[in-house]
């Protein structure tokens, strides 16, 4: 079967994505709780959602019914300024008991902590989790979450994994989605700004590849949609 290929949409600016971002995940908040009393999330990590979490957070949200978890994490405390959750903790009015962050600071290594955020997230959703949407970044090397080139997380039949270092900083072991519960989402949105990305993006959109070389190749929803909005420098526009 013929890989899928995302929909790209070009802005003028990473702004300009982040203000797509947050239209799109208020009206798919607004149906999922309208259809199912809830709205399930997965927060991307990296700098770049942070434009829209910034918007998100002047937004009247029903966070109380939003289910909100994590598509990765740094190994570190959630008080590292390297920490995922730590950013979107700090600029989201998150409802602490819709909310499960990756459990680092309770863990023994990044193995335990999968495998316990793991258990919370089966226990959350059931054994087959299936999210209104999962927001993702890509690195330059074209990692998504931490599913790194090369790294065995990429294989992984699990659905939540850990991995060590890519190469890009910070070195620490990660905690990260794999792509068979990416796969499962019902929406996939990448934020991808920077033309430091946009020689990972032209191979993305030719399909150019392996999962291995690009592991953002390795994300196609079963049943979902996958769109990826991008600023004119990381289209290389
Ligand atoms: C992480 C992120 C990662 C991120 C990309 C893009 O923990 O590093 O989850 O997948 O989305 O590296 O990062 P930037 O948004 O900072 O470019």
């Amino acid at each position: 079967m013929a890989a899928m290929l995302p929909e790209f949409v070009v802005f003028p600016n990473p702004d300009a994505v982040a203000q797509e971002a947050a239209t799109r995940f208020l009206a798919l908040a607004e149906a999922a709780i309208a259809a199912r009393g809830r709205f399930v999330v997965a927060l991307a990590g990296g700098s770049t959602p942070e434009r829209l979490y910034k918007i998100l957070a002047t937004k009247e949200l029903a966070w109380d019914k939003i289910v909100v978890f994590f598509s990765d994490d740094r190994f570190v405390s959630p008080k590292s300024r390297f920490s995922n959750v730590g950013l979107a903790l700090g600029l989201l009015p998150l409802a602490p008991q819709t909310t499960f962050p990756i459990p680092s600071e309770t863990s023994l290594d990044a193995a335990e902590c999968a495998r316990e955020y793991q258990a919370t997230l089966l226990a959350e959703l059931g054994p087959e989790p299936c999210f209104d949407l999962v927001l993702l970044g890509m690195g330059d090397d074209g990692h998504t979450a931490s599913l790194f080139p090369g790294k065995p997380a990429l294989r992984s039949t699990a659905k939540v994994t850990h991995s060590t270092p890519g190469v890009l900083p910070p070195p620490v072991d990660r905690v990260t989605f794999t792509l068979s519960l990416i796969n499962a989402a019902r929406q996939v949105l990448f934020l991808v700004t920077g033309a430091n990305k946009a020689e990972k993006v032209v191979c993305w959109k030719a399909g150019e590849g392996t999962i291995d070389m690009l592991p953002v190749l390795g994300v196609q929803p079963t049943n979902g949609t996958l769109t990826v909005l991008l600023d004119t420098g990381a289209a290389g526009a």
